[in-house]
């Protein structure tokens, strides 16, 4: 145990996670369609992350966003690397390795644009919190945006034991060594309870279902998100009044749909719409989503934009498809369960952007040429977002300034996934932010760039340099043991890296 990490699970260090909410270009869009304004992003704008684990969405957003970028993380191993894949990319990005505390009494931090913080909250103590506040407080410009996300009640609240018996287990039977061994022993020991068939189970149905998702995960994540002095769950209502001491005002949820229409029944809707108080309201629908986790953001003075402006601003972003259009599947899960989306609005549409190699487009052309309302057009565009298969792209001139940094980010994380898969995600400079890229697709892709052009000359260089190392291909996770089946095998990736993958990483200046 350190000193310096106030209870914060130390012995490990963090997964190396992407989230695009963690990017001011996505959190401005979520803004923007839920009606709220934001500030622009300009070479000017400075944004922070706090609590930025490996530092992976803090430097995918430091190259591809323009302006500065700070941020900081108490942990050294992870502001170190944060700051090698900072130097990497060459982007005007300023990471510490300070506590909360000590980074909201720095004097020479700018105003800032946006602060981001994502897993942090739940996971510190109240006093902590207080200081992430405490920056927001000090250092956020007005109207400025923060993104928090958090395990929230009631959701969690059947479930909330779990976490308790793994500490238990953990401070009483283990408590050091191998985090993966601690993980492990505290795993086995709640399966063996559960076999044993404890009451609880019947009135907390939730309980097993969690159990199996958490088993799933890897132990560093389990040990960081579990094994901490402090786990604190809260409602949102909570949340949204201690943001208050930092003059944040609950905007919306960090997704670009209107999330009541879309996951809550008729029924559900009309009793909320009767609840005129915003901050209850969205308090109640908690109830409604059994949503256990939370992604808000927050503005330091909600302004509302008139709608014709709204309209205006979404129908001047361009929108790059991310997946071929074939594979746009047309069912989409929400609390309801599973939606169908009108397949004959929504496919000649994913075929428009699927058009000229998925060339980034303009809605008023689909609109136009095609005879349908801007209003449909908008909405099925913040749905394709919603589930990841469309993203909104910067302007040209803010494309130009980061390409460079995404460019040199990029060749950093290629390289090293010649020895590690433990990165899957590269810089975007169109849409200034992370695109999964797997580290097989990541080593074709420096081979293409250095001019190997063939499938069988890809899988023949990505097969040197896996078995080089060592290393095992994996098919359908079980390892390859043959050598005529691993060349065959990477030649069918690499087929697929050049006819499907390309054109996207193309689309999204990534190759
Ligand atoms: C659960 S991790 C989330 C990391 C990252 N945001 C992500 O989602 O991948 C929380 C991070 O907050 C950092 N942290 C916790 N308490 C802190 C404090 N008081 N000051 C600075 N960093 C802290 C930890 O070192 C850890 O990297």
């Amino acid at each position: 145990m350190n000193s310096w990490n106030e209870g914060y699970f130390t012995d490990s260090t963090y997964t190396y996670g992407y989230y695009r909410e963690l990017s001011p270009n996505f959190m401005r869009w979520c803004l923007l369609v839920n009606g709220i304004a934001a500030p622009e992003i300009t070479a000017e704008s400075c944004h922070c992350e706090l609590g930025f684990g490996q530092g992976l969405s803090a430097n995918i957003h430091a190259a591809a966003t323009p302006g500065k970028f700070f941020g900081t993380d108490f942990n050294p191993a992870h502001a170190a690397q944060a700051k090698e894949m900072a130097t990497a990319s060459g982007a005007d990005a300023h990471f510490f390795e300070d506590s909360f505390d000590e980074f909201a009494k720095r004097d020479d931090l700018p105003q800032f644009d946006s602060i981001g913080f994502h897993g942090v909250w739940t996971w510190i103590s109240a006093e902590n919190r207080r200081h992430m506040l405490e920056v927001a407080r000090q250092h956020l410009k007005s109207g400025g945006m923060v993104y928090n996300s958090y395990n929230c009640l009631p959701g969690w609240a059947p479930a909330a034991p779990l976490r308790e018996l793994l500490t238990l287990y953990d401070k009483n039977f283990h408590g050091n060594g191998n985090t993966k061994e601690r993980v492990q022993a505290a795993i086995k020991f709640i399966q063996e309870m559960i076999d044993a068939e404890p009451a609880y189970l019947q009135i907390a149905p939730s309980f097993k279902p969690v159990f199996e998702n958490i088993k799933k995960n890897n132990p560093d994540y389990i040990a960081h998100e579990y094994l901490n002095l402090d786990w604190d769950l809260m409602y949102f209502s909570d949340v949204a009044e201690l943001s208050q001491e930092a003059k944040l005002d609950f905007a919306t949820q960090a997704v670009p749909i209107d999330g009541a229409a879309f996951h809550l029944s008729q029924k559900a809707q009309d009793f909320l719409n009767k609840i005129s108080n915003p901050i209850v309201r969205e308090q109640l629908a908690d109830y409604f989503t059994r949503r256990q986790f939370r992604k808000d953001l927050y503005v330091r003075g909600i302004r509302r934009l008139p709608p014709p402006e709204v309209i205006d601003k979404i129908l001047s972003t361009r929108y790059v498809l991310l997946i071929p259009a074939a594979e746009v599947s047309m069912n989409v899960n929400t609390e309801q369960g599973n939606l169908k989306l009108a397949e004959a609005a929504y496919r000649p549409f994913v075929e428009y952007l699927a058009e000229d190699n998925h060339r980034p487009k303009d809605l008023l052309e689909y609109a136009e040429r095609n005879n349908v309302s801007t209003r449909n057009v908008i909405e099925m565009v913040r749905v394709l977002t919603f589930v990841d298969r469309v993203m909104p792209c910067q302007s040209k001139a803010a494309v130009n300034l980061v390409k460079k940094n995404c460019d040199r980010l990029n060749a950093h994380l290629c390289e090293r996934a010649k020895f590690n898969e433990s990165i899957s995600f590269l810089a975007s400079p169109l849409t200034g932010c992370g695109f999964n890229v797997n580290r097989v697709a990541q080593l074709f892709l420096a081979q293409y760039k250095g001019g190997v052009k063939t499938a069988d000359r890809l899988a023949d260089e990505a097969l040197k340099i896996l078995t080089q190392g060592g290393q095992q291909i994996l098919f359908n996770g079980k390892p390859l043991e043959n050598p005529e089946d691993n060349i065959k095998h990477l030649r069918t990736l690499a087929e697929r890296f050049l006819t499907r993958d390309l054109p996207i990483y193309k689309a999204l200046l990534i190759a």
